[in-house]
């Protein structure tokens, strides 16, 4: 971003996730209230060292260094991706391709991946990782949370949150992502490795610890054993994340709510005391769900409506990862959230801004409030409606100003 200040003018629609009056209310829960989406016509917007510093009608801009001329399109803020998996080498077409022809799904494949990136060198990696970036805000992403978790070694998962830290600050530890192939002997070591040496190396390089908590995958976690990792990582200092009731009902979600996570991951397979559970901790835990993932293992999708009925906060994000869901688009995210989970559009934005904001636990970013990040992505449509109406066609692009 060069410095100086720019207006940028000819926003047809103007979506800014931050009310009417362009200020986030910091206590307020409703992330997915219609009302936050805040949107002007012909509008403008102008930037000032990186942050938005006026927003308001065309005709009132001020005057500024620099003029960028939208032409009409729509603005939305940039999508804030709070899970994504993009620290690996390999490849697992086959397993997605058997899957299609009806293998299901259980986690096992992780340790395919893990082969592979333990072989890769670090330019490898961040040649990887730095092409799965450039994809990502190619379609609109402007934030991205990234984790370990294909290491599993001392050394590799440092590695790859080391890698990760180059590019985001939302680096997440998964060390308890499985135990892997070659430690399946012996859990408890695997469990006293990650929460102990592996842990020791990892927390300088990572904001957030996470766990594959999952008794219904015999690679994953259980209860307890999430509990220890979750535990650990608080006790250095990390903040919590959790993959939780992917493939069946589980622990995970009450787990995630009784330690003040963040964030509890998937949230596909939902008792009434998780949703509940989920509904009291608003405002601290929010319930980020993948859709990319069901898409990609024909699996049944969470319910949306009742979450949000029961006044949970939602995120959408990509989980873009080798296994689930090899895709980090988040203009597809918000299409399945509204075609197959009955999200409104407004809603599914919403969650895929300032509700991945709030599951990272950041205020700058997923809206266009004046303070706020510039992250302005530019839709080729006149509304933000096109996300969802036309599906798989590029019209969402991260704004370089
Ligand atoms: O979020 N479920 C655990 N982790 C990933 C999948 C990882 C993989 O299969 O490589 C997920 O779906
Ligand atoms: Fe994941």
């Amino acid at each position: 971003m060069s410095s100086g200040t720019v207006v940028v003018t000819g926003i047809g629609q103007l979506v800014s996730c931050a009310g009417h009056d362009g200020t986030l209310p910091a206590a307020d829960r409703s992330v997915a209230a219609p009302e936050r989406l805040g949107v002007r016509h012909d509008a403008a917007l102008v930037v000032e060292d990186g942050r938005v510093a006026w927003v308001g009608d065309r005709a009132a801009a001020p005057a500024a260094d620099r003029l960028v001329d939208l032409g009409g399109r729509a603005v939305v803020p940039g999508f804030v991706d709070s899970h994504s998996h993009l620290v690996f080498a390999g490849d697992r077409s086959a397993e997605f391709s058997a899957r299609m022809a009806g293998t299901p799904y259980d986690g096992g494949g992780i340790g395919v991946t893990v082969a592979a990136t333990r072989s890769a060198t670090d330019e490898d990696l961040r040649l990887l990782l730095a092409a799965r970036v450039a994809e990502a805000r190619a379609l609109g992403t402007t934030t991205l949370e990234v984790k370990s978790g294909y290491g599993l070694t001392v050394d590799d998962e440092a590695r790859a949150l080391r890698i990760a830290s180059e590019v985001t600050p939302e680096t997440t530890f998964l060390g308890a992502h499985v135990v892997p192939p070659d430690a399946r002997d012996d859990r408890a070591a695997y469990l006293d490795l990650v929460t102990g040496p592996m842990l020791a190396a990892c927390a300088r390089h990572a904001r957030w610890v996470d766990v594959f908590c999952e008794p219904n995958s015999p690679h994953a976690f259980t209860e307890d054993e999430a509990r220890r990792v979750l535990e650990a990582g608080r006790d250095a200092g990390l903040e919590l994340r959790v993959h939780g009731n992917q493939l069946g009902p589980g622990p995970g979600v009450r787990l995630a709510v009784e330690l003040g996570a963040a964030s509890v991951d998937h949230c596909t397979y939902l008792s009434d005391d998780d949703v509940a559970a989920l509904a009291g901790a608003a405002g601290t835990t929010v319930a980020t769900l993948l859709p990319g993932v069901e898409f990609s293992t024909r699996s049944p999708y969470p319910d949306a409506r009742r979450l949000l009925g029961a006044g949970v906060d939602l995120a959408l994000a990509s989980d873009c990862n080798p296994g689930t869901c090899f895709t980090s688009s988040m203009p597809l995210v918000v299409a399945l959230a509204v075609r197959e989970m009955r999200m409104t559009p407004a809603e599914a934005l919403l969650a895929a801004t300032v509700g991945g904001a709030r599951a990272l636990r950041r205020d700058d970013v997923g809206h266009l409030g004046v303070g706020a990040r510039a992250d302005l992505t530019v839709l080729e449509a006149p509304s933000h409606e096109h996300l969802a109406y036309r599906p798989g066609m590029p019209i969402a692009r991260a704004l370089d100003l």
